[in-house]
């Protein structure tokens, strides 16, 4: 997945609050955070796990960065961050007593040796607490983007990886064959917000490697009429109280045997 500095915290606010519910972070647990991004779920744990900790690790090095100023700035202590691959990197055994991914987890080529690589890090018994994707047809926020960009026809196959888990016969059966037990998948279904008015929705979606595939092999004069479109659907979905597209998660609980 191409690293880029979407604001997920604005967009993932009302699924960061079903997250935060369901991982229960405890007073003393060692947190492992997948896919870690900018760092909110990894802060948050860390806050609620003080005196214990919380790792983030995440593939993209301006994340990371960007993770540890926040968590400087905000002046926790008690967590750090990594810029590691989770399928392959040499976590300490057993150490972490909880898992969380907030949409971390469906980006790796093997499924099954990366969540065997996860679990290794968990102590036996640790839960592992994860929010993935539905499928994308019960995704407004992708089918209307993609949508507007090509003007009706849905390119087939581009971002599938970010729905790779949705298939619930998959995701329980990647997880049991990494040794984990226990699977729990549970529907969420939230909003997720694109910024105050339509302008500032087209403009923060421009970072998203979505975005910019579709417009990839547009001329001047066709990335502009996409453009058109997009700002008209935003601003078909601005509530007033900002644009906010529907959407569809699993919550996927496990524990490591
Ligand atoms: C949709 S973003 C979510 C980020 C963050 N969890 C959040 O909610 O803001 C997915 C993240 O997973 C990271 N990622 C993808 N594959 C990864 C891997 N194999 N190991 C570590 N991080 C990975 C990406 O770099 C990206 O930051």
């Amino acid at each position: 997945m191409a690293a880029d500095l979407f604001d997920y915290d604005a967009e993932l606010s009302r699924y960061n609050a079903r997250l935060r519910a369901a991982a229960d972070v405890g007073t003393g647990d060692r947190v492992l955070d997948i896919g870690c991004g900018t760092g909110q779920t990894t802060r948050e744990a860390g806050r609620s796990a003080h005196p214990g900790s919380a790792l983030g690790v995440d593939l993209s090095g301006p994340m990371v960065d960007r993770a540890r100023r926040l968590s400087e700035e905000e002046g926790i202590h008690n967590v750090s961050f990594e810029r590691a691959d989770a399928q392959f990197h040499r976590f300490a055994p057993e150490h972490f007593t909880l898992g969380i991914s907030r949409f971390g987890t469906m980006f790796f080529t093997d499924p099954v040796a990366a969540f065997a690589n996860i679990g290794s890090a968990l102590r036996p018994g640790a839960r592992l607490v994860q929010l993935v994707w539905q499928a994308d047809d019960r995704q407004e926020w992708s089918s209307a983007i993609r949508q507007a960009l090509v003007g009706g026809k849905v390119p087939a196959g581009l971002g599938e990886d970010t729905f790779s888990l949705a298939d619930t016969t998959v995701a329980a059966g990647v997880l049991t064959a990494a040794g984990f037990t226990a699977v729990d998948i549970t529907e969420v279904r939230e909003p997720i917000y694109y910024g105050p008015d339509a302008v500032s929705a087209r403009d923060a979606l421009f970072e998203l490697r979505m975005v910019k595939d579709l417009l990839a092999d547009l001329d001047a004069a066709a990335t502009a009429r996409a453009l058109d479109r997009l700002l008209a659907m935003l601003d078909a979905h601005d509530t007033g109280e900002g644009v906010w597209l529907d959407s569809g998660a699993w919550l996927v609980t496990a524990r490591r045997h």
